[in-house]
C-alpha cells in the first residue's frame, strides 16, 4: 500500500483519540453499523480531501465499513494530525497522503496521488481537489467521475462559480447546505474551535478585549455569541445591510473595518472572501493587535503587505509570529500563518457537530453512488428527506423526544379556508 505520511510509529496516539472522538458520534456510528451489512459502497473508489482530523479518520472508517475503496489527502497544510493519518494507515489500512506542515508542493502532490487513485467519488473541504480534477491534464481521471460531496461554504462558491459557467464535468452534492451542517458545524464547531485556537496559542484572557470579527455568517455569528460569552465587547464588520442590522440588533457594535482596526485587540475574519485586512488598516493597529483567520483560505488577512510593512518577522512562540513595523516598532501579531486558527492552532470542530456534518457526507456518498446516473452535471443539496434523517437520529441519540403533528393540526396547516 503506498502512502506518505509523517511518521507510522505515531500511530497508537492517534488510535486513542480517534476513538475518543467516535464517542461523540453517535450518529456515524449508527450509519457506519447500517453500513457494514448493506455495504452501498462496495467497490466504490472514493478520494477524500478534508482535514486530517479525529472525526475524519471516523469519516473514513464508516465508509470503508460501507465497503468503498479509499484514498485520503489533506484539505489544508497545517490541518493534518500526524498521529491520525498513522493510524488510518497501520489500524485500518487506509492510504493517506498528508503531512502536517507540508508545502505547497507536497500539498497539490499529495491531491494528485487522491486523483491518481481513479475516484468514482471525490470528498472535498474547499473543492480544491475538483478544481484539480477539472484541470486539462486530469480530463481523463475526472471522466471517471460519478459525483462529488463538497463540505464547506468556499468550496461551495467555487463549485457554483464553475456550475454557472457550465465546467463541472460531474454532479456535486453541496453537503454543507444541509441545513444539519451549517446551522451546527459552522455556528457551533467554528464558534467554540476559533475561540478554543486562539486561547491555546496565546492564552490571552477574553474578558474586557476588544474583539473585531469580520463576517456574520454562519461562522462569524458562532465566534461572536462565544466571544461576548467569555465576557469580550465584541465589534462586527459586514458588508451585507441585513446581517448588519441582525449583529446590531443582537447586541453588537457594528462599524467598518477602518473604524475597528483602530480599537481593536483581536482581529476575526470570517467571511470566505479576499482582503478582508489591508494595508491601510495595518498601519492604523494598536501595538500588539493579535490577527486571525477562521475562513477556509488563508486570503483573508493581507500577510504580503505586512511581510513588507514589517522590520522584522520572528516565530516568537509556536503559532504566533511577530511582524515588527519598521515606521514606528508597532508589533502586529499572527495565528497560524493566517490559516484556518481553529485547525492551525486547535484540532477543530468538537466531534459532536462532525458527527452530523459527516453523516451528511457518508450519506450523501450513498446518495450519488445510487443516484449519479440521474444527476445533472450541476451543484445539488442533499436530499431535504436525508437532512431530516440525520436530526432525527442526533436527537434519538440525545434521548430527545420532540411533538408530532396530530391529524387536525396537518389538515389545519395544509388549509386555507379558516381564518379570523
Ligand atoms: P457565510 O456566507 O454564512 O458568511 C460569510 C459572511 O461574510 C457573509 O455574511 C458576508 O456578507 C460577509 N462578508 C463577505 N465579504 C465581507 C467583507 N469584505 N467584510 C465583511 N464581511 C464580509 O459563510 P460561513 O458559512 O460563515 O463561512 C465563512 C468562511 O468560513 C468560509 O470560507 C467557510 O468555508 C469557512 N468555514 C470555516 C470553518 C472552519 O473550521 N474554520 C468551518 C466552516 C466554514
Amino acid at each position: 500500500m503506498k502512502y506518505h505520511i509523517k511518521n507510522l510509529q505515531l500511530n497508537l496516539e492517534g488510535q486513542k483519540r480517534i476513538k475518543w472522538a467516535e464517542r461523540e458520534m453517535p450518529v456515524l456510528r449508527l450509519i457506519r453499523e447500517r453500513f457494514s451489512h448493506q455495504k452501498p459502497l462496495k467497490n466504490t473508489k472514493i478520494s477524500a480531501c478534508l482535514h486530517v482530523t479525529t472525526e475524519t479518520a471516523n469519516l473514513m472508517i464508516a465508509l470503508k465499513a460501507g465497503g468503498a475503496d479509499l484514498v485520503l489527502c489533506a484539505s489544508n497544510p497545517l490541518s493534518t494530525q500526524d498521529d491520525v493519518a498513522a493510524s488510518l494507515v497501520k489500524h485500518h489500512q487506509i492510504p493517506v497522503f498528508a503531512i502536517h506542515g507540508e508545502n505547497r508542493a507536497t500539498y497539490y502532490r499529495h491531491i494528485q496521488a487522491a486523483i491518481a487513485h481513479q475516484p468514482q467519488i471525490t470528498m472535498d473541504d474547499g473543492a480544491d481537489l475538483v478544481s484539480e480534477l477539472h484541470r486539462e491534464n486530469s480530463r481523463h481521471y475526472s471522466l471517471k467521475v460519478w459525483g462529488s460531496t463538497e463540505e464547506t461554504t468556499t468550496g461551495v462558491i467555487r463549485l457554483k462559480a464553475m456550475d454557472s459557467q457550465g465546467k463541472l464535468r460531474f454532479p456535486v452534492i453541496a453537503v454543507n447546505d444541509a441545513k444539519t451542517k451549517h446551522l451546527f458545524d459552522n455556528r457551533y464547531g467554528t464558534g467554540q474551535s476559533t475561540i478554543d485556537g486562539i486561547t491555546r496559542a496565546t492564552n490571552i484572557l477574553w474578558a474586557g478585549r476588544i474583539v473585531v470579527i469580520s463576517g456574520y455568517g454562519w461562522c462569524g455569528r458562532g465566534i461572536a455569541a462565544r466571544a461576548r460569552g467569555m465576557s469580550a465587547q465584541v465589534i462586527i464588520i459586514e458588508t451585507d445591510p441585513i446581517r448588519a442590522l441582525e449583529a446590531k440588533m443582537d447586541g453588537f457594535q457594528v462599524m467598518t473595518m477602518a473604524q475597528a482596526a483602530k480599537i481593536g485587540q483581536v482581529f476575526i475574519t470570517a467571511t470566505g472572501n479576499i482582503s478582508i485586512i489591508r494595508k491601510e488598516h495595518f498601519a492604523n493597529m494598536p501595538d500588539g493587535a493579535i490577527l486571525s483567520n477562521a475562513g477556509h483560505f488563508n486570503v483573508e488577512i493581507d500577510l504580503d503587505d505586512l511581510s513588507k510593512l514589517a522590520s522584522t518577522v520572528k516565530n516568537i512562540k509556536p503559532n504566533i509570529q511577530e511582524y515588527k513595523l519598521k515606521k514606528d516598532g508597532r508589533r502586529i501579531y499572527v495565528l497560524g500563518q493566517g490559516r484556518l486558527v481553529n485547525l492551525a492552532c486547535a484540532e477543530g470542530h468538537p466531534a459532536q457537530v462532525m458527527d452530523m456534518s459527516f453523516a451528511g457526507q457518508a450519506l450523501a456518498a450513498e446518495f450519488l453512488a445510487r443516484n449519479y446516473s440521474q444527476l445533472d452535471k450541476k451543484v445539488h443539496s442533499l436530499p431535504d428527506k436525508l437532512d431530516q434523517e440525520i436530526a432525527q437520529l442526533k436527537l434519538k441519540s440525545m434521548d430527545i423526544k420532540i411533538e408530532k403533528l396530530t391529524a387536525k393540526q396537518q389538515k389545519y396547516l395544509a388549509s386555507w379556508e379558516a381564518g379570523t
